[in-house]
């Protein structure tokens, strides 16, 4: 049972502070590759850590460094993912739909829905990521710190952009429209040019696919270049 072994970070211990891993694998202690916790030492990991999650066994009463997201924070990455790229070729279709003053109440009611439900799981995600914690991070160069501060952002842009979204049909004639039920009522051609909101929603959608983009060669970087399998940790399938 190597529960030391995979992260090159420090390990909260509750009896004698920071454990390094690699110390604590080279103990070996009782045959297994971390230092044992002694009864009622235990930390509620959450609390010290903020995010880093352990687990631990009886049997040998060690810390298990936590190796990949749990498998409602992947279901939720990965259906966000889906629900973005839906919300936003709808939202793309619906602005070239106005210009031909052919939108239809349908097109914004499913782009509405897709919307609001990136941000109902924004919601559930915040509640998992404090339930079940989060792998330690990888390391702790400017490069990880630029990820880390890519993910704060994207985490703040899944709720923000959905809120500018409903703001965009809050202040603009679309609101009547989707109350009334009249397609008529929709803002014509260039009908959101003094919305406000709208020019804020359009606009975060390309900080979102600016940062999606930068996540995505982060993690075309791991994968190919270091190598260190980060991919697996945002996978269903567990490690051991
Ligand atoms: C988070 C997911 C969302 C994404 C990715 C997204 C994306 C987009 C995009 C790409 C546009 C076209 C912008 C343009 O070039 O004019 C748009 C327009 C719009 N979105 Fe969203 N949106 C999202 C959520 C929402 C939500 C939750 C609402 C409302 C409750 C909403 C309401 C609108 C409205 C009213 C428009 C104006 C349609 C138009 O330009 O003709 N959006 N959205
Ligand atoms: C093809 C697209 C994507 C790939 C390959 C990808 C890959 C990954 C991987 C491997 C991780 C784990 C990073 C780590 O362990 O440090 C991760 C985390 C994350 N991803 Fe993505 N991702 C993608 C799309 C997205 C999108 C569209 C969003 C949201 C807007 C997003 C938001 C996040 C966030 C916020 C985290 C941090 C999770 C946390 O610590 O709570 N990702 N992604």
């Amino acid at each position: 049972m190597r529960a030391c072994s995979d992260s090159a970070h420090p390990v909260y211990h509750g009896l004698s502070g920071w454990i390094n891993p690699e110390k604590c694998c080279a103990s070996n202690v009782f045959g297994v590759n971390c230092v044992p916790i002694l009864m009622g030492t235990i930390v509620e990991p959450a609390y010290l850590t903020g995010s880093t999650k352990f687990t631990w066994f009886d049997k040998f009463r060690e810390f298990k460094v936590m190796k990949q997201y749990s498998k409602r924070m992947v279901i939720v990455h990965w259906l966000t993912l889906i629900l973005l790229i839906a919300a936003w070729y709808l939202g793309d279709s619906l602005d070239d739909a106005t210009d031909d003053s052919k939108a239809t109440l349908a097109g914004y009611i499913v782009h509405i829905s897709v919307g609001l439900s990136v941000l109902l799981l924004a919601v559930f995600r915040f509640y998992f990521r404090r339930r079940d914690g989060v792998p330690p991070p990888t390391g702790d160069t400017p490069m990880d710190k630029l990820a880390k501060g890519v993910h704060y952002l994207l985490y703040a842009l899944l709720y923000v952009l959905p809120i500018s979204g409903i703001m965009t049909v809050i202040t603009s004639s679309a609101g009547k429209a989707l109350l009334a039920g009249d397609a008529n009522l929709l803002p014509k051609e260039h009908g959101y040019r003094s919305v406000f909101a709208h020019t804020v929603h359009e606009q975060l959608v390309n900080v979102l696919i600016a940062l999606v983009a930068l996540h995505i060669l982060g993690a075309i970087k791991h994968q190919f270049i270091s190598k260190d399998g980060l991919m697996k940790r945002m996978m269903l399938r567990r490690k051991d």
